[in-house]
């Protein structure tokens, strides 16, 4: 008989979205917080840019705010969804700013409240609200307090959330969310978890791809779990490659925050020569995709190894005040921003795909809700705006919440649920498996599925994908589980739907750049992709 546990509400992923939702809670339900790592892994502690939102009236608006997230993504942006989050940022800026976010302020300028603000590439506004270049630890850190004081929330760091348990997996026809099974990773144990209502707020895919900003834990959980459930999944092919990810030997994973960019950093060859202004108007400060098919065009043209963003023509206290942690982090690798150029590589960055959800985060099944980087609620389209992604994390957790807050009392969860089953399967002594498949996978998803793609590619790829998902099947009905099995299955899955989608969009739009088809199709429309065991009844808006 393994540990189980009965809540209200499980939210898997402690993230900007989880918690921001956790938080706007009635304070009457049972909720626990599930983390794979500690409460700050993830994302977002590590975002340094900011958050966009209209906060100076006088000289941006709702629909500029609008009206760039639409042209950044590519004419596929949802507009309710677009209009539905645009309108609730300033509301949302200043509950985090009421819960004790310490955002730079800038008392001169007078605007957003005595706050400063930056610009970003695609913003033809000062929109972006941040804490100097460490937002996401400052808003992390707030948040976090913030939960470990809520009586009615119970932390679980180190959990694995494995599958949801749905009705339908029981062998009911009336499909709803039951709860999940949870591998703590400290004791090995597999517990139950059941909740009347389940939130993945798990993030992105980005470490489906081998150079990454993102932590490892970025391996599509949560949209891996919602597609085995029965959700219908959303534009996978919209992978965003950052840019500017420090190009360094020892430098895993570290961001040059494309505010370097807004407060003047300009790209330059290795000859010190510019070249953003060769390929779009608003040269350094054009949108992801533009920028990071520049670099990428490049370095491949000149076979150069990077390239580099050069701010050091700033005062260096000016650069050394807007970006203290990039500064101190280039300096610990030899390279002093105030007087070198940073050498700089694109890197997968954001999933702008996932689960399929209303303005309420609810998805194809119910009783199981999605937010933040693992949803798709049609903010994004085809290329997702810099900032955008916080600023959906808190409006979306909130209307999650409240949503759940209106509808929770009339759900019941009586039904027994069966104990996790490891009884056939033994310990593993090929671990080298797992980690070769891992390799294997984010190789060729980078360079087949990458920042230019080709039909043939994307074939190669899929044939590569169904074989390590045969292996990886063959490996979890074996051997006992383990955190990095579970994150190579989803992977590999995730993975699959990225493929699929890319293979299935017969044009280059955004993110998606096909040599076999460069141009842009009349039509607009997004790919839906739908599991076997989706039930069309209760299929969302
Ligand atoms: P995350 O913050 O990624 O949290 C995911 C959570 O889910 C974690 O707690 C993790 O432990 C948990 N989890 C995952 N799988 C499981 C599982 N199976 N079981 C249990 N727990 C699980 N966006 C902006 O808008 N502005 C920025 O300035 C900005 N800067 C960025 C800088 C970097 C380096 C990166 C990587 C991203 C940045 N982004 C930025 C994007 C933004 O940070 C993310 O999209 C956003 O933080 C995602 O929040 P989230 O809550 O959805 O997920
Ligand atoms: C950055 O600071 O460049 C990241 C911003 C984002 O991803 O939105």
């Amino acid at each position: 008989m393994h540990q189980s546990y009965n809540y209200d509400v499980i939210i898997i992923g402690s993230g900007a979205a989880g918690l921001t939702m956790a938080l706007h809670l009635d304070p009457n339900l049972r909720v626990a917080i599930l983390s794979k790592g500690n409460l700050s892994a993830g994302s977002s502690s590590g975002a340094q840019g900011g958050v966009a939102a209209v906060l100076n009236p006088s000289e941006d608006s709702l629909e500029q705010h609008t009206h760039d997230t639409q042209v950044a993504g590519a004419g596929l942006c949802r507009r309710d969804a677009v209009e539905h989050i645009v309108k609730n940022g300033r509301d949302s800026i200043q509950w985090l700013i009421d819960i004790g976010v310490p955002f730079t302020e800038d008392k001169k300028q007078n605007h957003a409240f005595g706050f400063h603000l930056t610009r970003e590439g695609g913003h033809s506004a000062r929109r972006i609200i941040h804490a100097a270049d460490a937002t996401g630890q400052a808003i992390s850190d707030t948040l976090i307090n913030r939960v470990r004081r809520q009586a009615n929330i119970d932390i679980y760091e180190h959990h694995l959330a494995i599958d949801l348990i749905t009705n339908q997996k029981l062998g009911s026809r009336q499909q709803k969310g039951l709860g999940a099974y949870v591998l703590d990773l400290k004791s090995d144990q597999v517990y139950l978890f059941k909740a009347k209502v389940q939130v993945l707020a798990s993030g992105g895919a980005s470490k489906a791809y081998l150079f990454s900003s993102n932590s490892d834990g970025a391996s599509g959980d949560g949209i891996a779990m919602a597609w085995r459930a029965g959700c219908r999944i959303g534009n996978m092919e919209f992978n965003q490659f950052h840019p500017t990810c420090l190009y360094h030997p020892n430098a895993k994973s570290f961001l040059i925050s494309e505010a370097v960019r807004g407060e003047g950093g300009q790209l330059l060859r290795p000859d010190g020569t510019r070249f953003m202004p060769d390929y779009d108007s608003r040269a350094e400060l054009a949108p992801r995709d533009i920028v990071a098919r520049a670099i990428d065009h490049e370095m491949k043209r000149l076979g150069a190894d990077c390239l580099f963003l050069d701010i050091s023509h700033k005062p260096a206290e000016f650069v050394r005040s807007h970006f203290p942690t990039i500064y101190e982090r280039c300096l610990e690798y030899g390279i002093d921003i105030t007087r070198q150029p940073i050498p700089i590589v694109p890197a997968s960055h954001y999933t702008c795909g996932g689960v399929l959800v209303n303005h309420q985060g609810q998805t194809d099944v119910p009783g199981v809700y999605a937010i933040g980087e693992c949803a798709f609620t049609g903010l994004h389209g085809a290329n997702r705006l810099a900032s955008n992604s916080l600023l959906e994390c808190f409006v979306t957790g909130r209307s999650c919440a409240q949503a759940i807050n209106q509808s929770i009392h009339a759900i019941n969860n009586n039904e027994a649920l069966p104990d996790w089953d490891d009884s056939l399967v033994t310990d593993s002594d090929e671990g080298v498996v797992i980690s070769h498949n891992w390799e294997e996978l984010r190789r060729f998803m980078w360079d087949y599925v990458g920042i230019v793609r080709t039909t043939k590619r994307l074939l190669r790829a899929r044939n590569r994908v169904k074989l390590l998902q045969s292996e990886i099947h063959d490996f979890y009905s074996h051997f006992k589980i383990s955190n990095d099995l579970i994150e190579l299955r989803n992977l590999a899955l995730v993975s699959e739907l990225i493929i699929d989608s890319a293979l299935s969009r017969k044009e280059s739009r955004g993110l998606h750049y096909t040599l076999d088809y460069p141009a842009m199709a009349e039509t607009v429309e997004d790919t839906i992709l739908t599991p076997e065991n989706f039930s069309p009844e209760n299929a969302i808006e």
